[in-house]
């Protein structure tokens, strides 16, 4: 039997444990598991640490129940990565093994009053104060805002850190953690590419930074160890699994995809949809500032050795969240499926446009006073219409962090790679094509975060079957689809979807 390879997939919605083979890269087995979220007041979005965990374990043994059934014997599996939801925020008590709150889920905006206080104080009160060291703005996103709350607001937290027992960790973090022994020696770690999401992190040095640390007032000693996103990490110890196998990379879920992508040369970018939507483009091994409201971001350092490969990204908050509130909020759909069967019944959204500016407005705005809107409506407007409309919001957005990637970089992009959930939708990956006037491809296997983090773990050094170098990538087979309709009609529909933006931004006024 050809060795297998594993990845953990811990997505904001939903946990998936995939096994791979490490020759063919073909998709063997695998398992998901959604994930709940809660809203405790407008704005709030946590989640649950332990049912976080308690998906892992579900998918895993679920996974190799499978395998069984198909008589394959899981201890071909050499390696397990994960591959995660980047930002989201966890402290937990390192002597008990319990969070000590639920996790702060990314699109969070409890600290918009904090991020105000401190783009005030930065000299000429301007967002990007601290993005010389981390390729960030100050915004709610990161998780150093977050860490901030928990410490002034969570008592449990302050006395764990008075009594040196909290722990901080992004997601991957906490799974890591867990998996390789929890209170009984787990280890504490995360990855450059996780890293550089905190707001802590010099994307430079690859180091936590003391200064940055200082301006969060952000103890140090609670932050994990960083290290390359492929090296063997620890062992597992779980009891779900019967055989040990060692945890060997953590990628965040949208460097991942630039890895199972095959976007290792600068110039490569991928566009992924998930609960958000998150536009990489690779710039080698040199982090490039953007002009246009873009991301810069350590992409990955496959091995210790390694050098670090950095990326451009724009990032969308909302993009399959917007389907999930339809059905979950509006009760417009049954199932997130079914939307694309409404929006093709419309065909058209009949004037109507979805800002979905839930969590504010992130790249290129960076606004997280903005809301959602939906205007253009007539007695004729229906949930169809409305269906289309949400569906050419995700286009519209990735129309405009495309446009500021091609002005960043000076060489536009000429069809775009995408993958993710949503990208089984077939009328989107049209829209998507018409909106953004180049063809957009798409990989048959649409779990391209979790092939990247198989890749990387089975490319680890002690692990080392699978070969990362460009003769030896699988070959995935793709689709196509091209722009149907002329670039008049794409750019009077977007110029529309941009006055709708300015009304996202300014509704109060
Ligand atoms: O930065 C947040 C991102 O990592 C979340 O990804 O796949 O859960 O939308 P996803």
């Amino acid at each position: 039997m050809e060795p297998l390879i594993a990845a953990i997939d811990q997505g904001t919605s939903s946990t998936r444990f995939l096994v791979f083979n490490a020759k063919t890269a073909e998709l063997i087995s695998h398992h998901q598991v959604e994930i709940n979220q809660s809203f405790p007041k407008e704005g709030w979005v946590e989640e649950d640490p332990k049912e976080i965990m308690q998906s892992v374990y579900e998918c895993m043994e679920r996974t190799c129940e499978k395998l069984c059934q198909l008589n394959i014997d899981i201890s071909n599996i050499k390696a397990v990565g994960v591959t995660n939801q980047r930002e989201t925020t966890l402290v937990w008590d390192k002597v008990t093994g319990e969070p000590l709150y639920n996790a702060i889920v990314w699109l969070d905006l409890r600290t918009q009053s904090t991020v105000e206080r401190l783009i005030n104080k930065a000299p000429g009160r301007n967002k990007n104060h601290l993005k010389h060291k981390t390729g960030l703005p100050i915004s709610t996103y990161f998780s150093a805002v977050k860490l901030r709350w928990l410490l002034d607001n969570v008592d449990e937290v302050q006395q764990a850190v008075l009594s040196e027992r909290a722990m901080f960790g992004t997601v991957d973090s906490w799974i890591i953690w867990c998996l390789t022994g929890g209170r009984n020696g787990g280890v504490h770690c995360t990855d450059v590419s996780n890293a550089s999401r905190t707001m802590l992190f010099n994307i430079h040095t690859l180091e936590w930074d003391p200064e940055l640390c200082r301006y969060f007032d952000v103890p140090m000693e609670i932050l994990p160890k960083v290290r390359s996103s492929s090296e063997i990490y620890g062992w597992m110890v779980s009891s779900v699994f019967v055989y040990v196998s060692c945890l060997s990379q953590c990628l965040g879920d949208q460097s991942a995809a630039l890895v199972g992508q095959m976007c290792f040369k600068e110039g490569q970018a991928k566009n992924t949809y998930g609960t958000g939507c998150f536009l990489l483009r690779n710039t080698g091994t040199k982090p490039v500032v953007s002009e246009h409201g873009l991301l810069t971001t350590v992409a990955y350092k496959l091995g210790k050795d390694e050098p670090a490969c950095y990326a451009l990204e724009g990032s969308v908050a909302i993009a399959g969240a917007v389907v999930r509130w339809l059905k979950d909020n509006m009760g417009i759909v049954q199932s997130s499926s079914e939307i694309e069967k409404l929006a093709a019944a419309a065909g058209t959204s009949y004037g109507c446009y979805f800002v979905p500016a839930f969590s504010g407005l992130y790249a290129p705005y960076w606004e997280p006073s903005a809301r959602g809107i939906i205007c253009g409506l007539t007695q004729f407007t229906n949930r169809n219409h409305l269906a289309f409309a949400a569906l050419e919001a995700v286009c519209f957005q990735t129309r405009e962090i495309l446009d500021a990637m091609n002005q960043d970089s000076g060489v536009p992009l000429t069809q775009l790679q995408v993958d993710g959930g949503m990208t089984s939708n077939r009328l989107l990956m049209q829209l998507q094509a018409d909106i953004l006037c180049i063809p957009v491809v798409r990989p048959t296997m649409s779990e391209t975060s979790a092939l990247g983090a198989a890749m990387a773990a089975g490319a680890a050094e002690g692990v080392e079957v699978w070969n990362l170098s460009p003769d030896h990538l699988p070959h995935v087979s793709s689709e196509k689809y091209d722009p149907q309709i002329n670039s008049d009609e794409s750019e009077f529909r977007f110029a529309r979807w941009k006055k709708a933006v300015q009304k996202a931004m300014n509704w109060e006024t």
